[in-house]
């Protein structure tokens, strides 16, 4: 069913809508009025990483979109599309807070029709980190991302660095197919005892969760190091490695200590560094980064 909701029931007026025509009359009336626009990208369940870059949209433009939309085909046949934790009222009532002024949640088949068959793709940046165990992931990112970029047509795109390799590819992309915006990363935003906000922490149970906290804490093992000087990219993943393996309850995807432009393994840490690690806690695959750059020491 297509619809448009104002959800006055509550004293929210945000619209929640549909459609792609909805989305592009709404625009194109701000932009007659002279208003900047700016878009959150996300598939809901939201959470305070999220807000934070509605808090950021809301503070840089005038008008702020956030899309709310579990993508299909950034799923891998084995992955978790259809436990994907939803609930529209809720994230309706985040964004309705936070100052958005639109939620754009379409069906599947509104973004992607039935003869479907154009897809973005990238050649660099996608083959390592999450690229190594998800192949068609960054496809189904890079081609959402691109659609929405074509329906809400913002001024400014925001992005969490909890994703970094997301940014980058992200970041890329507008670049090489000329987007006329500009695209914002925004820092991790993590529960009080370290663990990074995601909407699959959802699936951890009492355990898991506290087994959860390895990441964070690995990293800061890493960062430690860092910190002190260190310099061997070898050393610092083989700490971080240790670390983790200290938790029963985690088995490794990948730690990789990589350059924070080009996302290529480094062997000496050197300017912008990117240490990234993918962890499956249980049956849960949480993901983690710190962003180090040497003028920080
Ligand atoms: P989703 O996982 O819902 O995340 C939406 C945005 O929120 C991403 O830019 C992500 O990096 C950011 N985010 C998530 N957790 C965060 C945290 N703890 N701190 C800061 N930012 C955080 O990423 C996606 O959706 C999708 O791939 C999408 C870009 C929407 C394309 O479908």
């Amino acid at each position: 069913m297509r619809y448009t909701k104002m959800c006055t029931e509550k004293g929210i007026i945000m619209k929640i809508v549909e459609t792609i025509q909805e989305v592009r009359e709404q625009v194109k009336e701000w932009r007659k009025q002279g208003l900047s626009v700016g878009l959150v990208p996300t598939m809901g369940y939201l959470h305070e990483g999220h807000k934070s870059l509605i808090d950021c949209a809301v503070s840089e433009n005038d008008k702020v979109v956030v899309s709310v939309f579990v993508n299909p085909m950034q799923f891998g046949p084995k992955e978790d599309l259809a436990s994907y934790p939803r609930d529209l009222d809720r994230d309706a009532a985040l964004c309705e807070n936070a100052g958005a002024d639109l939620i754009f949640h379409p069906e599947p088949e509104e973004m992607y029709h039935e003869d479907f068959s154009s897809f973005v793709d990238m050649n660099t940046l996608t083959g390592g980190l999450c690229g190594k165990t998800r192949p068609t992931h960054f496809r189904g990112v890079c081609t959402v991302v691109s659609k929405l970029f074509h329906i809400v047509t913002p001024d400014k795109a925001y992005f969490g660095q909890k994703d970094a390799q997301q940014l980058a590819v992200i970041r890329h992309m507008v670049s090489d197919l000329n987007f006329g915006l500009e695209i914002v990363g925004c820092p991790i935003v993590r529960e009080e005892d370290g663990l990074a906000k995601s909407s699959r922490n959802t699936y951890l149970n009492e355990d898991e969760r506290k087994a959860a906290l390895i990441l964070s804490k690995s990293l800061g093992k890493g960062k430690a190091l860092l910190e002190a000087g260190e310099t061997d990219a070898a050393k610092l993943k083989a700490v971080i490695e240790n670390t983790l393996a200290t938790e029963p309850l985690a088995s490794v995807d990948y730690v990789e200590v990589v350059d924070w432009d080009s996302l290529k393994p480094i062997e000496i840490v050197n300017g912008s560094v990117l240490v990234a690690i993918a962890v499956y806690i249980g049956k849960t695959r949480l993901i983690d980064n710190i962003i180090w750059q040497k003028e920080m020491r």
